[in-house]
């Protein structure tokens, strides 16, 4: 599903954020990303969802070959990645309900029919949140808004689920739970790329861990 060889992220000229990364994740695996912070974590998960260019190396997604993708091919591509950004990104004007929607709306669906709708109400009530849904983003808990953010990534029914520290800021047993949201998915098919760096989760659950230094892998 998502195929790496030998890719290389440079910053600034001179600066490897991923140094030489060869990794093959198979459809419906589950995949923990590890390492300490500034070891490229967040980096390789934008480049999957062609947040950022490979700067040397090939890298394939679905069978795509992301190094020749055009622009109407990555809205494409997008449309089967759910993401679980590292600081939410959840739009602060929209009410949670409203973020949902509007997930589903950025891929062609219209939020005003009602399929649609039981669709969003459907994914917050599973994240435990469906009484929150008026609310604004920025009126919820950390971990509220982190359950908002897992929930819209799930809405389109991704085939690729990327999440970014989505336990960061919770309790372990909060974090398990998030945790039991990515196995779900995962049991449905879906294939999971989970960066985290909490040690406690990952020896928790058995998959496998990609682990990253300073922009090296160190096993796989
Ligand atoms: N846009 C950018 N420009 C310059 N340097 C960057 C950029 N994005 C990331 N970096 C650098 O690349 C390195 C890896 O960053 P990255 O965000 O991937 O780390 P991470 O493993 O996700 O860390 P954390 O656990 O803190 O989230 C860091 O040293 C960071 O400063
Ligand atoms: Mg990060």
């Amino acid at each position: 599903m998502i195929q790496m060889y030998h890719v290389y992220k440079i910053y600034d000229g001179d600066f490897q954020a991923l140094r030489d990364i060869t990794i093959h994740i198979e459809k419906g695996e589950f995949v923990f990303i590890t390492g300490p912070s500034g070891a490229g974590k967040t980096t390789l998960l934008r480049l999957i969802f062609c947040g950022e260019k490979v700067d040397r190396g090939q890298i394939l997604v679905k069978g795509k070959n992301l190094i020749k993708i055009k622009g109407s091919e990555i809205a494409y591509l997008r449309r089967h990645i759910g993401i679980v950004f590292q600081d939410f990104k959840l739009l602060p004007q929209k009410t949670v309900f409203e973020n949902i929607l509007f997930a589903q709306e950025v891929i062609g669906l219209n939020g005003r029919n009602i399929n649609i709708k039981r669709r969003a109400w459907e994914v917050l009530s599973y994240v435990g949140l469906s009484h929150k849904k008026d609310s604004f983003p920025l009126r919820l808990s950390g971990g509220e808004q982190q359950r908002i953010a897992i929930a819209r990534a799930l809405v389109n029914n991704p085939i690729i689920l990327l999440a970014d520290e989505p336990t960061g800021n919770l309790d372990t047993d909060m974090a398990m739970g998030i945790i039991g949201l990515f196995e779900d998915a995962n049991a449905k098919g879906a294939t999971v790329v989970l960066a985290t760096h909490n040690r406690e989760i990952i020896n928790r659950s058995r998959h496998r861990e990609i682990r990253l230094n300073r922009g090296k892998m160190i096993n796989s």
